[in-house]
């Protein structure tokens, strides 16, 4: 599976979700945002979107797929393609279809990914020679996780999240993905987030230390996510459905993000189990649950 396909039509582009294998949190800042320090892992669920030349003016935005999306200047794919030519001082029109395979509001960074892919794409279909350094600049103003999503497909991603460092040793993983019918709001988990400074540096040092010796696969054991207090706090029935993933699996249950997902990292376990574990989430809360992977790019 390749992101960039050449089509008859135009150019298709994969825009892969993500997970947080550790989120940190080291304080709020001055403008409102709070300082990150997660490492985030691209995996092999993606959104699909084509691109073709248009028969009207302007960006016209097609939505389709399972999941629901906006199909104007309220999605980031708009937003994205309006910035890029902008830069560009192009007018073209472009016929853009977004394929939402990826839930929103789930912590899975998926409309960011959009965004980046979008960038991307758009540079290469309509030969924009923008450049990687401007396109990273339109990334940061569309939103926090954008960045991660130029580059990866694992990175040490800080500051709003914008700034990524791409971690070059291969974490290869398989995880069982909760994804629970519930949409979060990331500003509204954010806001109720309660500072914990003295966790975060029993955290960070612990989690730095592993990453210096890069010990990915350690620092993901810790299953950190200072987010995960105040996401469960604000939905009960997120905390449930935690609680029964953890009895079920006998393993532990991480939150991707600000919510709604959770991934459990597997080792050599019993299909059976996982199986029953999916069932019984989909029965009690609607949850989906699928196996993914990480991905390559
Ligand atoms: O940047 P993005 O639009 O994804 O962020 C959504 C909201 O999440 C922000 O408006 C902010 O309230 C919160 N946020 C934050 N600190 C971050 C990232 C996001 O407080 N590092």
């Amino acid at each position: 599976m390749e992101q960039f396909h050449q089509t008859a039509a135009g150019l298709t582009v994969l825009a892969p979700a993500k997970i947080n294998l550790t989120l940190l949190i080291a304080g709020k800042r001055p403008d409102g945002y709070h300082e990150l320090e997660s490492v985030m892992a691209k995996i092999d669920y993606c959104d699909q979107i084509d691109f073709q030349w248009g028969t009207s003016p302007n960006i016209e935005l097609v939505c389709t797929g399972p999941f629901w999306a906006p199909d104007g200047p309220d999605n980031l794919v708009w937003r994205a393609a309006r910035l890029l030519l902008d830069k560009a001082q192009k007018d073209l029109s472009v016929k853009i279809t977004l394929t939402k395979n990826i839930p929103a509001g789930t912590g899975l960074g998926s409309g960011s990914s959009d965004a980046a892919a979008t960038l991307l794409a758009l540079n290469r279909f309509a030969n924009l020679s923008i450049s990687h350094v401007d396109i990273h600049a339109i990334a940061a103003s569309l939103g926090s996780d954008v960045n991660f999503f130029l580059e990866g497909p694992l990175a040490f991603c800080t500051g709003r999240g914008e700034k990524i460092s791409p971690i070059s040793v291969a974490y290869p993983f398989d995880a069982l993905l909760i994804i629970p019918n519930v949409n979060t709001s990331t500003k509204k988990v954010y806001s109720n987030y309660v500072h914990d400074s003295k966790r975060y540096s029993l955290w960070a040092d612990q989690i730095n230390e592993y990453l210096d010796k890069n010990r990915v696969d350690f620092a993901v054991k810790m299953c950190a996510n200072m987010l995960q207090e105040s996401c469960f706090r604000l939905h009960p029935d997120l905390a449930a459905i935690h609680e029964q993933a953890e009895r079920l699996t006998g393993r532990k249950v991480c939150l991707s993000g600000s919510g709604s997902a959770m991934y459990c990292l597997l080792e050599h376990q019993d299909s059976s189990i996982i199986q029953r574990c999916c069932d019984t989430l989909k029965t009690k809360f609607n949850c989906i649950s699928r196996i993914v992977h990480n991905n390559r790019w």
